[in-house]
């Protein structure tokens, strides 16, 4: 099979200092794709900065013989937002590709869970994701091109203790990639999420001996590919980490219908048949839930 290469497409690339963001630009440059590393270089809560962390990321891929320049903008305002989209067309001239990767940890149980600790997640995840897709958003519709990683995570997906601010952004993201497949499809945007599982700063608490098996730069290949022009997936979420890659998706049951006499009796009675997954359906988007739901009145 022939290598998948970027051929001077532009990429931006949020976070890209350290950790997972760090290795999708390496392994992007090292394939042709003029990148925007991003980042504010903070703690892993989001305090301070460090203007330094992008400028390394730069110098490693120029190291390497590609092209790179550095941002320091935070994603968590659209000022930020627009900044860094502005930075790729001031030195590349266009945006092909955002990955939106940045983020920030605040786990708190939701007993304890101040705005303090869940404005400031929304920020930087979901906003953020906002405030620099939104600006490259009309650069690649008015091109007819565009590729969107957004990095959700199990946290949302599936729920984790300790993390009502953090799940409800990745899942937010999840939403935001569904919405942006569909108004995508005609200018040729593709957008999907990923939720990963990798050996960083944010994980390195969390994952004892496993984290041998879970090296960032095996969340690449997937960012790389769903980055790619050949790549016609669009509005899907996958798991990747350690090298395993799978798809994750939203199903519904076929449910119980009773059009005459619905009652919470009757409900409680058939609630088996509510939850009962055979034969579950995965709507691509809302019009396709709205058929199955009519089909089930008729
Ligand atoms: P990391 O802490 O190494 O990387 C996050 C980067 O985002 C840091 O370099 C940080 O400086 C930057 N950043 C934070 N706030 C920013 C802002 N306002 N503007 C610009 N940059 C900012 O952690 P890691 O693991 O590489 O995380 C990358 C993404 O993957 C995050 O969105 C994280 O939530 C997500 N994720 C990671 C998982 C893992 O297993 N490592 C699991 C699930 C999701």
């Amino acid at each position: 099979m022939t290598d998948l290469g970027f051929d001077g497409k532009v990429a931006i690339i949020t976070g890209a200092g350290g950790g997972l963001g760090r290795q999708h630009a390496l392994m992007m440059a090292r394939r042709g794709a003029l990148i925007v590393v991003n980042d504010l270089g903070g703690s892993v809560d989001g305090t301070g900065s460090d203007k330094g962390a992008a400028q390394l990321v730069v110098e490693e891929i120029q190291a390497a013989g590609g092209e790179a320049v550095a941002n320091t903008d935070s994603v968590a305002t659209p000022e930020g937002g627009a900044a860094i989209v502005q930075t790729a067309v001031d030195t590349f001239g266009k945006v092909d590709i955002v990955i939106n990767n940045a983020g920030i940890l605040r786990d708190k149980s939701f007993h304890n869970m101040g705005s303090d600790l869940f404005d400031p997640v929304l920020d930087v995840h979901l906003r953020g994701a906002f405030n620099v897709t939104q600006p490259a958003w009309k650069l690649m519709r008015d091109q007819g091109y565009g590729r969107i990683v957004s990095t959700s995570s199990a946290a949302g997906i599936f729920g984790n203790f300790g993390q009502a601010n953090y799940g409800a952004a990745k899942m937010g993201l999840v939403g935001f990639t569904n919405v942006l497949a569909v108004e995508g499809a005609k200018y040729n945007i593709k957008a999907n999420a990923i939720a990963p599982l990798a050996l960083t700063r944010m994980t390195e608490d969390l994952l004892g001996a496993l984290g041998d098996k879970l090296r960032p730069e095996l969340v690449s290949p997937l960012v790389t590919y769903l980055s790619h022009e050949s790549c016609e997936s669009s509005g899907r979420v996958y798991s990747v980490g350690g090298g395993r890659v799978a798809e994750v998706f939203i199903a519904e049951t076929p449910g119980y219908t009773n059009t005459a006499d619905l009652t919470p009796e009757d409900l409680a009675a058939h609630w088996d048949q509510v939850t009962d997954q055979t034969g579950y359906k995965v709507p691509p988007s809302i019009a396709e839930e709205t058929a199955m739901f009519l089909d089930a009145l008729k």
